[in-house]
């Protein structure tokens, strides 16, 4: 089945059951100060599990661009990707276990056709403050019953404890942060025949194999979590004012189970891409191990760079232009080693396009001047990274034993990949001090590892004041510079933390010091008139209509929730004109309900993100 017949009928099905279409939020999430890119489908709906009205109702479906950026090492295997589409439904307080079950259990059998003999499903187990979700075993026998199959616990239906069958952002209930939302959930495993299970890593040798035993025999295509609970302050866990289901199954892994073949890089999500790759370097997908992971890599890198690229993102040092930045190089280092004598811009060029066709039409117009012209951010990145290469091999050439240090060196100087020293080495028949080496990789790893840990520490739920506060300010911040400075400039990234605002505009040139001190002081003027921040929700033309500023490359959905300031309240939010406010933005919020909370606004530091855009921090105190 075409991954654009799945993604379709998944689509349909959840709307025949009343769900409304959500579009799919950017992969880079803005003014969500706790991580870096969107990772799953219900990352952007948090404030609506947690309560909050949706303006287009509370069943709601849609397939998301999805990022992971933590299993970037784990890319290589059949199934792992740092990009993917996850397909999700939600329910916000509306139907629960009864109507999802039997819904995907319908959609996976009927819809794919997959042979419910080969489904296998996971409950949770329970445990002191959550118990055993006999419901869901319940609802499990009684389908697996009504297709023929007598599913025994254990056998069909395995339960297991909050590591396996718990949900949320931060895994299981003791690593939730407060106000993180999470519960149990039930999976759906698809099983590819026991042969699978029988090569030498699989535990399957030994013992009965199960669906979560990572052999490579079973692979998980659905997942729904029943979100009913918040972790509390004191570290308990608290029942939400409603309960909600938040679905998610990757595209590509329900690919892969509808051609039953477990390798999601033979889908049609990944075919067009592996082919030049296999046309570049001569090399056959699926011959020899090493190839055919490193085609892995490559494919899934070059494709999350595209999709990054074509949010507006530059390859960077920090935060996600840093992510952008070692996925390519990393894609670099193994089109290296895949060998070709081809050049390896040129080939990501291509890749880049055969990016843009798989996805035509739903992501990307890949004959539009805007997509083409992007593709040089790729190819001038690979340039880049060649030449450090290079010369990153003349500095390794010169050491017949490649230390820990040496390897340190070459990754501060050169931004060498700790994995590219060692491999080069090798290759070149070098002496390298492994356990020295090793011990440093694995620190380096520890490092990036907690790093990434840090961005993922309560997303949306991270509504503390001080970051409220922030995102009030930000609006005021950007309707100034539009006030004061050029009515044209739009906002082109964002980010906000507890300490601080961080805005990206489009504006050509630096701004000068006193610009700055004028907006400055229009900010702080605007929080002393202690203007009034309305939530208002009107249909999506009405809101472009009335100026209402949007967030670049987001698609909205039909009906959208506008944050206004300082709104002239004898008019209707839905026939204003820019007069009857200070500032209108398309926002989910949260904010501050009257600005003259905020404090005193000061702007830190004005400089060039990349080219035509200026990027601004502003504190409050
Ligand atoms: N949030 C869950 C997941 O990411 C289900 O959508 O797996």
């Amino acid at each position: 089945m075409r991954s654009a017949d799945i993604r379709k009928k998944f689509i349909e099905f959840y709307v025949t059951q009343g769900h409304a279409e959500i579009p799919s939020a950017p992969i880079m999430p803005m003014n969500d100060p706790s991580t870096l890119f969107t990772s799953s489908g219900m990352q952007p709906l948090v404030p609506y599990l947690l309560g909050q009205k949706h303006p287009v109702g509370n069943r709601l479906v849609n397939s998301q661009k999805s990022f992971r950026a933590q299993d970037i090492e784990e890319v290589g295997d059949n199934r792992h990707t740092t990009f993917f589409e996850m397909l999700g439904n939600w329910s916000l307080g509306d139907y629960f276990k009864k109507e999802q079950l039997p819904w995907i259990f319908t959609f996976l059998t009927g819809e794919l056709e997959l042979d419910p003999k080969r489904l296998y499903v996971s409950v949770f187990e329970g445990n002191d403050a959550v118990p055993k979700d006999t419901e869901s075993i319940h609802i499990w026998t009684t389908l697996f019953r009504e297709a023929g199959i007598e599913a025994k616990l254990g056998e069909r239906i395995f339960t297991y404890p909050a590591k396996k069958n718990w949900w949320s952002r931060s895994g299981e209930p003791e690593k939730m942060p407060p106000g993180e939302p999470g519960g149990p959930d039930s999976e759906v495993f698809f099983d590819f025949g026991m042969e699978l299970g029988l090569h030498e890593k699989s535990i399957y040798k030994d013992e009965v194999c199960h669906p979560n035993c990572d052999c490579g025999r079973f692979m998980e295509i659905a997942n729904s979590v029943f979100m009913q609970y918040q972790k509390q302050v004191d570290g308990t866990l608290k029942e939400l004012s409603q309960k909600n289901v938040d679905f998610g199954g990757g595209l590509e892994r329900m690919a892969a189970a509808t051609a039953d073949d477990p390798d999601v890089f033979n889908t049609d999500l990944f075919a067009p891409i592996i082919k030049n790759l296999e046309t570049f370097s001569g090399k056959k997908y699926g011959s020899a191990l090493q190839e055919t992971q490193a085609m892995r890599v490559i494919a899934d890198h070059l494709k999350a760079a595209t999709f990054m690229i074509n949010e507006g993102l530059f390859p960077g040092n920090k935060q996600q232009g840093y992510i952008l930045r070692r996925l390519i190089r990393r894609a670099v280092v193994k089109i290296h080693q895949l060998g070709g004598a081809g050049s390896k811009s040129e080939l990501g060029a291509k890749v880049y396009q055969a990016v843009g066709e798989i996805y035509d039409g739903v992501y990307f117009s890949s004959q539009s001047q805007e997509f083409l012209g992007l593709s040089q951010v790729l190819t001038e990145e690979i340039v880049r990274f060649e030449k450090v290469l290079k010369k990153g091999m003349a500095e390794l050439s010169k050491h017949e034993t490649i230390s820990g240090t040496i390897a340190f060196d070459l990754l501060q100087s050169f931004g060498f990949p700790w994995e590219l020293t060692y491999e080069l080495a090798l290759e070149k028949g070098q002496q390298v001090d492994r356990d020295e080496f090793q011990n440093e990789f694995r620190k380096h790893q520890a490092l990036s590892r907690s790093a990434a840990a840090g961005m993922f520490k309560g997303g949306l739920a991270d509504h503390s004041e001080a970051t409220t506060k922030l995102h009030t300010a930000h609006h005021l911040l950007l309707a100034s510079l539009q006030q004061l400075i050029d009515p044209t400039i739009k906002q082109r990234g964002s980010n906000i933390t507890a300490e601080r605002l961080r805005i990206d505009v489009s504006f050509g040139r630096k701004f000068t010091s006193e610009e700055l001190q004028k907006v400055e002081d229009m900010v702080n003027k605007k929080i002393k008139e202690n203007l009034k921040v309305t939530r208002v929700e009107m249909p999506k033309e009405v809101a472009e209509k009335i100026g209402a500023q949007m967030e670049f490359g987001t698609k909205y959905p039909d009906r959208v929730s506008v944050y206004m300031v300082g709104l002239n309240e004898s008019i209707d939010p839905t026939s204003a004109t820019s007069a009857d406010y200070f500032s209108a933005e398309f926002c989910g919020g949260p904010h501050v309900s009257f600005t003259g909370t905020l404090g005193h606004f000061t702007i830190v530091k004005e400089d060039a993100s990349s080219a035509g855009v200026r990027r601004l921090y502003a504190k409050l105190a």
